[in-house]
């Protein structure tokens, strides 16, 4: 399978790198020094003390706020932005304790992108919820996310680019590492069948290039989500856990980036 990055590395921030990371010709874009030590330790002490709740897959992913990928297909749309306002009441209290990732992560990309940068909404329905809080330690499988093939019903479908970005408050003494494989998820997609996106064949990977980053406490680290992914567990290590928070960031026809989660 033919890779599209010219480097499989990090790149800094910026208007280009950004454009390279939507249009999967680079690996990874990093932002070192995303937040201080100090606001680090809040943010982790925060998660631990928040209301965490599980993911319906294997193996279990501890988290605060909520995923639209659990209402993507079989649900009304309307269930999903009822559930935001709770959703972001329960990161509010994390973040009222910390600071705000989300709205740091929109301040650094408006800085860069020449067309608006914000929260998606749905016309009609208002707006999605954005920024998932992970307590993870034990790995997650391969995957891909991309909203035309996994959400075509909603406004976040009609992007033509996915990006996911994460920060990390706290990091393991070894594993957590995430594997981004440059094989952009294109399945055949029979009429009113859900996409398997999760627990992904390894065929679909096979040769494909690959780049693994750390997840480094203090920074964020943004890769195209579209590329099936996966994080390493790691040994278990008491009081230490891989907590971060993070969210998709679509790109719009009208060229204006948005996120949700
Ligand atoms: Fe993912």
């Amino acid at each position: 399978m033919a890779g599209t990055w010219t480097a499989a590395a990090e790149h800094a921030l910026s208007r280009a790198s950004l454009a390279a990371l939507l249009d999967n010709r680079i690996a990874a874009i990093r932002i070192p020094g995303f937040a201080t030590p100090a606001e680090c330790a809040a943010f982790a002490r925060a998660a631990r003390a928040g209301d965490l709740k599980y993911y319906s897959v294997e193996p279990p992913v501890g988290y605060i706020g909520m995923a639209q990928y659990e209402y993507r297909w079989d649900r009304p749309k309307a269930d999903y932005f009822a559930d935001v306002p709770a959703a972001n009441a329960r990161l509010a209290r994390v973040t009222a304790a910390s600071f705000d990732p989300v709205a740091r992560v929109i301040e650094h990309l408006a800085a860069v992108w020449d067309a608006p940068v914000g929260i998606g909404r749905e016309e009609g329905l208002g707006e999605y919820y954005a920024g998932i809080v992970r307590i993870a330690s034990q790995g997650i499988a391969l995957h891909a996310d991309f909203a035309p093939i996994n959400s075509p019903a909603y406004a976040i479908g009609r992007i033509d680019a996915q990006l996911g970005w994460n920060f990390f408050a706290e990091d393991l003494p070894e594993g957590g590492e995430t594997t981004v494989h440059n094989a952009p998820w294109n399945p055949v997609v029979a009429a009113g069948v859900i996409p398997q996106s999760y627990n992904l064949p390894r065929e679909v990977v096979a040769g494909a290039p690959s780049f693994t980053y750390a997840p480094t406490a203090g920074d964020v680290v943004l890769f195209n989500s579209r590329n099936p992914h996966e994080i390493a567990g790691g040994p278990r290590v008491p009081g230490r856990d891989r907590i971060g928070i993070g969210s998709f960031i679509g790109r719009m026809p009208d060229r204006s980036l948005v996120l949700w989660s």
